[in-house]
């Protein structure tokens, strides 16, 4: 199939031009610089985030923090803290971070070995600063804090002896802040990332990749794998085309989302991700495949309704994240508010950033509309990324009956107004595709 997509691709191209220079700005896709500069803007970000380590300690109280690991059995936190020529951890790679230290004396410390060697060092210094808690990522639940493998905690508490295993602790936070906090510096890598984001989006959901009732949505699926690694990103997670119109989407099993055939006047959905320099993006769009013949002015009403049903949903969401409440207390608050405006749907906020889904507190999960455990009960924290995942519920007369209109767009926290921004912008339009013109229905000869 992707033979049939490419050899009109190249035409249909030039129909497009016209339509787009005719719109407002549209998203570009923004090329990556070289792997050396990358090394040095991410490790650049990993120093300014290790230097807030001590200040995080401070707040949880705690004046010892100990992460530990060998090769391939990383702890969570490795990835948020290593060098970007680092593709693992290597022998036993053991961190110390302290709250504080007399004077001038250090608060971090690494090791990268394989002998006894690292224990003295690490008792040495324990007994030098005298920490009253050390921390381990111990915790049963959440990943961000739990990370430490049960073999290594026992090896560090019989390298260390009974003295310092009575002073080990959990504290939850410490590995949730310390992965959640996104500095100022990388936002404006994120807002090209998620501006690469919506360009591919577009791109895909287009006459140049699509052809109704020929391409299907797992050629759409593929074709932008392809496209996200022809620009040198990657992805961390199988790109989703469904069909609303068809109820594709299966929020228990997205795997097993349908191959179907994309045909005139559906609704196609997709749920998109890319990945580059240590951060990942969220991405849900619409767009309406265009009968022969329709224009914009053409789109169903029901259909337009359920967009800006969606785009309120996400407008009271976003303005219900207060900072330090918990995300169940806000997923309360989020869908009492929907539900005075008559707006049914569903709430799956997640932080993202570092990781897909990040460290920090969920709003809801598809299967858990009254709160989610454990997860769901920690703070919402400023300094974050979140993904305002979602959908609204719309019936829709032209079809005679209920669609989803699912939504999925990135926040930051801006402080200066304490407020929730888009990281690119909300879709507020569908996106369309144009129904080929009649000269290109025929195998055209394009490639030419
Ligand atoms: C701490 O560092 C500052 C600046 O580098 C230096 O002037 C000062 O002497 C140091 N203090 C101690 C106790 O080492
Ligand atoms: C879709 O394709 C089928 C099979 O090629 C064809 O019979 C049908 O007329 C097409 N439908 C439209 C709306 O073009
Ligand atoms: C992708 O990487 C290759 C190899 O370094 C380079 O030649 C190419 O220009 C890059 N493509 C983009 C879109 O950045
Ligand atoms: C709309 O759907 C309802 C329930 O499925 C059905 O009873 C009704 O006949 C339908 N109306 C039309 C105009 O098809």
């Amino acid at each position: 199939m992707r033979g049939i997509v490419g050899s009109i691709a190249g035409a249909v191209a030039l129909i497009a031009v016209g339509a787009v220079g005719a719109k407002t700005k549209s998203p570009e896709i923004h090329a990556l610089p070289s792997l050396r500069e990358q090394s040095e803007i991410v490790d650049g970000w990993t120093e300014e985030r290790k230097a807030l380590i001590p200040g995080i300690l401070r707040k949880y109280d705690i004046d010892a923090w100990l992460v530990s690991q060998r090769e391939y059995a990383e702890d969570t936190t490795f990835w948020a803290l290593k060098d970007f020529v680092q593709f693992s951890a290597r022998r036993r790679t053991t961190q110390l971070f302290l709250a504080s230290g007399p004077g001038n004396a250090s608060t971090a410390y690494s090791w990268i070995d394989n002998t006894a060697q690292v224990w003295h060092e690490l008792k040495a210094i324990l007994a030098d600063r005298q920490p009253r808690s050390i921390a381990l990522n111990t915790h049963q639940e959440l990943a961000f804090s739990g990370g430490l493998h049960a073999g290594e905690r026992d090896a560090i508490a019989a390298a260390l002896g009974q003295e310092w295993e009575d002073k080990f602790v959990l504290e939850p936070m410490l590995g949730i802040e310390l992965i959640a906090t996104m500095v100022d510096s990388r936002l404006g890598w994120y807002q090209k990332m998620m501006e690469t984001a919506w360009a591919i989006i577009e791109e895909g959901f287009s006459s140049k990749v699509i052809v109704p009732n020929k391409t299907t949505t797992a050629d759409v699926t593929w074709w932008m794998r392809e496209r996200i690694q022809a620009l040198n990103y990657t992805t961390w997670f199988q790109p989703g085309v469904y069909i609303l119109t068809a109820d594709d989407l299966d929020h228990d099993n997205p795997l097993n989302s349908p191959d179907h055939l994309i045909r005139y006047g559906d609704i196609i959905h997709t749920d998109f991700g890319v990945t580059a320099l240590g951060l990942n993006t969220d991405t849900q769009h619409l767009a309406y495949v265009l009968r022969p013949g329709e224009t914009r002015a053409d789109i169903p009403q029901g259909f337009l309704e359920g967009l800006r049903k969606v785009n309120r949903l996400q407008d009271i969401t976003r303005e219900n994240m207060k900072i330090g409440v918990t995300g169940n207390d806000i997923l309360k608050a989020i869908l009492a508010q929907a539900h005075r405006e008559g707006i049914e749907g569903k709430i799956y906020c997640h932080a993202t950033g570092e990781f897909g889904h990040s460290a920090g507190t969920v709003i809801g999960m598809t299967n858990l509309q009254d709160g989610v455990p454990v997860l769901g009960d920690l703070p919402l924290l400023k300094n974050t990324y979140y993904s305002v995942e979602l959908y609204a519920e719309h019936f829709v007369p032209e079809k005679n009956r209920t669609i989803i209109f699912p939504q999925e767009e990135d926040v930051y926290w801006n402080e200066p107004t304490g407020t929730w921004e888009w990281v690119y912008g909300q879709q507020t339009e569908f996106l369309l595709i144009q129904p080929p013109s009649s000269s290109f229905v025929a195998d055209s000869p394009a490639e030419l």
